[in-house]
């Protein structure tokens, strides 16, 4: 299975945010791990990352025509972005929503996901492992 891994706004500056939500590791380690763990997998993985929301939205339009699933860590778009939304909603393949932080243990507003309700699968709250799950899960190898 071909996977899209899209990570959202200041997720490129992973290792400059609070270690204790975040893991303390930048994005390039994350994505090397995520990486080694498809590879275990038999998943064939494209790692992304923008700061851009329409830049965010091209990604998913192109990944409808080759992806077999999408692990999405939109970051604060999480919290109000019906475009992202939209597009995300035009997956047929499944879904995982994943953040790095418990986002339903933080400030209120982060309580609210627009991904919640239309997301195959919602990892939070593990850190850089929580990709790992999220990859376990489009493997089948994790349970729903
Ligand atoms: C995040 C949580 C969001 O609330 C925050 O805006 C992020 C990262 C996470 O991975 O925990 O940028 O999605």
């Amino acid at each position: 299975m071909r996977v899209l891994v899209l990570n959202g706004p200041n997720l490129d500056v992973l290792h400059r945010r609070d270690p204790k939500l975040y893991g303390g590791i930048s994005l390039g380690e994350l994505e090397s791990r995520i990486y080694a763990w498809a590879i275990d997998l038999g998943l064939q993985v494209r790692c992304e990352q923008t700061n851009h929301e329409g830049r965010a939205i091209d990604l998913l339009h192109e990944a409808l025509d080759w992806a077999g699933g999408l692990i999405i860590n939109p970051g604060a778009w999480t919290h109000y972005s019906y475009a992202i939304r939209d597009a995300v909603e035009l997956f047929a393949v499944p879904v995982v929503e994943t953040h790095l932080s418990n986002i339903d243990a933080r400030e209120d507003f982060r309580r609210f996901s627009v991904l919640s309700d239309i997301a195959t699968h919602r990892v939070m709250g593990q850190g850089p492992d929580g990709y790992h799950a999220a990859l376990k899960h489009l493997a089948g190898e994790a349970p729903a």
